[in-house]
């Protein structure tokens, strides 16, 4: 096991153990027994940035963190700019560092254009972080998946999007939204007929290549 510091912005993580976030399973008493146990950092369910721009109850409730040690990471979803303008104000002043959930598959969630369906929307994504960016006072992490299904595996793309944008870290699910949970998570991707012709291309130049070195050694 190699365990390092992690600096996340300008929050440094005692390890690089980082707990997922799992909605329905990472609330405050699970939270508390993984820090016991010497996760370097938790995080909170994902919440609703709606739900935190109309002031719901219940979504406030998932963010308590009363006696918790930290640094703590609370993760907000949505891809409406107000609202997720709105609610990394409001997650700075409790957080130290604020996810913003590019990844999640549930069906009510993505019907809205939330989570895993940014992927399909890359100008939406750096609007998202540039502005979830400007108006957090903690470091802003992205969470996203390699992409939408195998047709559209946008990792690299979004990644670069997503640090242009201004966030100090990205974690990728190495599965696409069409897996959900299924197979094992994987950060290669299958072979596409149009991934096939790049690779092919590839190896190609990479052989012509190998022989003209060859011809001036
Ligand atoms: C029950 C459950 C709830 C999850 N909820 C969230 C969530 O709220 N936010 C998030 O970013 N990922 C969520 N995930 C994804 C995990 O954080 C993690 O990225 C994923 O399970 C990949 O890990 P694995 O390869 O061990 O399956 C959830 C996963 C599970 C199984």
């Amino acid at each position: 096991m190699y365990l390092n510091q992690l600096k996340i912005g300008n929050i440094t993580l005692p390890n690089n153990i980082i707990l997922a976030p799992m909605a329905g399973i990472t609330d405050r008493a699970f939270r508390k027994t993984c820090k016991q146990y010497g996760v370097g950092l938790v995080c909170t369910e994902m919440v609703s940035s709606k739900g935190l721009y109309y002031k719901d109850e219940k979504t406030k409730q998932i963010l308590n963190t009363q006696g918790e040690q930290r640094p703590i990471s609370m993760q907000i979803f949505g891809s409406d700019i107000e609202t997720m303008g709105y609610s990394a104000k409001y997650v700075s002043e409790l957080a130290d560092i604020i996810d913003i959930n590019m990844g999640c598959p549930a069906p009510k969630v993505v019907k809205n254009g939330d989570g895993s369906k940014l992927l399909l929307n890359l100008d939406l994504v750096e609007e998202i972080v540039r502005e979830v960016v400007q108006n957090s006072k903690v470091p802003v992490s992205v969470k996203i998946r390699k992409g939408w299904d195998d047709e559209n595996i946008v990792a690299v793309e979004v990644a670069k999007r997503i640090e242009k944008a201004g966030a100090s870290s990205i974690t990728i699910h190495g599965r696409t939204r069409q897996e959900f949970y299924s197979r094992k998570s994987r950060l290669g991707y299958h072979q596409t007929s149009k991934t096939k012709r790049i690779h092919s291309r590839h190896r190609k130049r990479r052989y012509q290549n190998k022989r003209r070195c060859k011809k001036h050694v």
